[in-house]
Order: C-alpha cells, then sequence, then structure tokens
C-alpha cells in the first residue's frame, strides 16, 4: 500500500493538471481570451451600412488613426449568423451600422463586450445601452418608396399609409425584405407589433394580409429601393434615406412617403465584439465612430441618416424626424424578441402561398 501512494499521488495530479488544463481551455474558449497583448493594429469589421459608406468609414478610420482596417458588409440578421459562428474565436473585432435590435440580440447570446467608450457621453441616452453593449451612430426612419410612374399607370396614389399598402391594385408590387436576413425588414415587422399594441400576433396578421402584395422579400433592406428605381415594383418599404440616395443615384420619379399611423426607426449602432482579437483597436474604432468626424462621412457616400453626434453637422437632406409621427421603438425589447418573431414571420407569413 505504501507503494502504490506515490503512484496514486502521480494520477491524482496527472487528473488534476489535466481538469485544470481543460478548464482554462473552457474558459479560454467562453471568454475568447483577452487578446489585448497581441492586438495587431488592425481592426476586422463586420459592416451592416451601405458598401460605400463602410469602405469609406474604414480608410477614414485608418487615415485618422493608423490602425489598419478592413470589411465586410452583411445585412443584419447573416452579420447576428457569422458573428455567431466565430464565437469563441471571432472573425470580427467590431460591429458597425445596421439595426440597434441585432446588436440587442447578439447581445442576448453573450456575443458582445460591452464597451462604454468616454466618446459616448455626448450620445444622448435614446441611442445608446446603458452598459455599452452597443452605441448608436446614426438614425433612419423607416418610410415608402414610390415609383410615381408605375403608381400612376395602376391608377393607385402615393400611399400614405400602412393600410394602403393592402389595396389589391398593388398585388405583387411591393418590395420588402425578409425579417431574418434584413434589420430594415425587422423593424417593419417590430413597426407592426408597436402599432398592434404590443400583440405580436396582429402584426403577423398584418403581415399576411400585405403578403400577396410583396412581389419577393429580398435579402437586403435597400433592395426594394432598386427594385422601385427599375419599375419591377412600384413600392418598396424601406429605410426613407435609402430612397433618397437612389433618387440622387438618377431615379427622379421616386417619392418617399411616411405612413400615418405611424412608422419605426433604427438606431445604427456600433459594437464590440466578445473576444475579439484585436481589442485594443476595437475599441478604438468604436472611440472613433462616435466623433463628429466619423459622423459626417455619411453624406459624402449618399447616406442620409440622422448622426447621434449632436455635434456632428446636419445634411439638409436627412429627413425630418420631428415631422414623421413614430412609434415607440426599444431596440432593446425589439432585439429579445427577434429570433422568436422571425421563426413566426417564417412559419406563419413568408412560407404562405401567393394567391
Ligand atoms: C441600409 C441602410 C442602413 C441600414 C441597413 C440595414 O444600409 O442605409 O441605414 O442600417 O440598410 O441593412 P439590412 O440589409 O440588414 O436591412
Amino acid at each position: 500500500m505504501v507503494s502504490l501512494r506515490p503512484r496514486r499521488l502521480a494520477a491524482l495530479s496527472i487528473t488534476l493538471m489535466l481538469t485544470s488544463m481543460t478548464m482554462a481551455a473552457c474558459a479560454k474558449q467562453d471568454s475568447g481570451g483577452d487578446h489585448s497583448a497581441t492586438d495587431g493594429n488592425v481592426v476586422h469589421v463586420v459592416c451592416g451600412a451601405t458598401e460605400d459608406w463602410c469602405a469609406a468609414t474604414t480608410e477614414k478610420f485608418s487615415k485618422s488613426t493608423g490602425v489598419k482596417a478592413d470589411f465586410v458588409r452583411l445585412s443584419s440578421g447573416e452579420a447576428l449568423a457569422r458573428v455567431k459562428a466565430g464565437k469563441g474565436s471571432p472573425e470580427f473585432d467590431v460591429w458597425y451600422g445596421g439595426p440597434a435590435d441585432g446588436y440587442s440580440a447578439a447581445g442576448s447570446e453573450g456575443l458582445l463586450e460591452p464597451y462604454v467608450s468616454a466618446n459616448a457621453a455626448i450620445i444622448p441616452d435614446a441611442y445608446k445601452d446603458p452598459t455599452g453593449l452597443w452605441t448608436g451612430v446614426y438614425v433612419g426612419a423607416l418610410g415608402f418608396c414610390s415609383n410615381t410612374k408605375v403608381l400612376a399607370e395602376r391608377g393607385v396614389a402615393v400611399p400614405q399609409s400602412w393600410a394602403d399598402l393592402l389595396n389589391p391594385k398593388l398585388a405583387k408590387e411591393i418590395g420588402m425584405a425578409h425579417p431574418s436576413t434584413s434589420g430594415t425588414a425587422y423593424t417593419a415587422l417590430w413597426t407592426q407589433v408597436q402599432l398592434a399594441g404590443g400583440d405580436q400576433t396582429k402584426s403577423l396578421e398584418y403581415m399576411r394580409k400585405l403578403h400577396p402584395n410583396v412581389l419577393q422579400y429580398t435579402k437586403s433592406g435597400s433592395a426594394p429601393a432598386q427594385m422601385a428605381a427599375r419599375g419591377e415594383v412600384a413600392v418598396g418599404v424601406i429605410f426613407s434615406h435609402d430612397c433618397v440616395a437612389t433618387v440622387e443615384a438618377g431615379f427622379p420619379d421616386l417619392q418617399v412617403s411616411f405612413p400615418a399611423e405611424g412608422t419605426g426607426y433604427e438606431t445604427g449602432g456600433v459594437a464590440l465584439v466578445k473576444g475579439a482579437r484585436n481589442p485594443v483597436s476595437g475599441k478604438k474604432f468604436v472611440d472613433w465612430a462616435l466623433t463628429t468626424e466619423a459622423q459626417e462621412i455619411g453624406p459624402t457616400v449618399k447616406a442620409y441618416q440622422f448622426p447621434t453626434n449632436p455635434d456632428a453637422k446636419v445634411s439638409d437632406k436627412v429627413v425630418k424626424l420631428p415631422s414623421i409621427k413614430m412609434v415607440t421603438y426599444d431596440a432593446t425589447v425589439a432585439g429579445q424578441a427577434k429570433s422568436a418573431l422571425n421563426k413566426r414571420f417564417d412559419a406563419e407569413v413568408a412560407q404562405a402561398p401567393k394567391s
């Protein structure tokens, strides 16, 4: 027995060593590790704004800070899926642009690292998460983007309400994205929830009524602006600034209108990804995205969202938010409901046969 002791002790210490190594590996897996010491002076951005804005922003960030930057443009739902796929070994350091409800959904799944930038102090409370899960960089209002020529051919006036979109004369004449992939479309869906006093079932009832009029649910939220511009549909349900940008791109027949019942809006976010490989650079990006320098880039690339930094210059092409009737839009609540509501949309609306 005496002779077995050292062996038992050795076996025990090997077991303990293996256990602690496994625990360390798990801890690393869970947190993604602290990579501050090995930060590569580079930031990999998953970007939900327009391609041009993502390009201009990353380029200017690099010029201003000396930190290299690259980006992949993805719609909100796709960005969330990619950040989720990278959990434990993230592909991206920061998420920039796209509605904050996507960020809130990511936060609920432990995919974001709370970071309260010193520069966030100036951003109004309505446009940031108090724990620093995400901070708003722009605000945009949902609206209708109508091709007035197509509407005139159909004998239909420019829609002024959600009810107007249900007009049978607009059968297959409406373009809208799918809320599972697009933050724009999820904003439209959550707007219906708000208009129905929080009743998700009623919001889906409206979407089911609208369904026969929807030609196609696109992947990206702004795609219906192009469809309306080409006359493939009469009306796109999109963020109004995407319609203004398309008019500027050479489609003067497009016209923006807002629904009288009230419309939803997005707060475009910025956030640090949990376990980011380059957290020091990632934080620099978040800090910089809140500055006036960053927030004045939009209009130079036809992106006319409202800046969240009150000191940033506002282009006269930016919609006057107080002139529109808005629904209450809490991105945190909307984000928490996102996954389940989108599943219901899949099952109860998008899969339904078109009449
Ligand atoms: C466009 C808009 C942004 C919006 C984004 C959402 O890029 O200009 O304001 O945040 O669409 O994209 P998604 O494809 O997710 O609807």
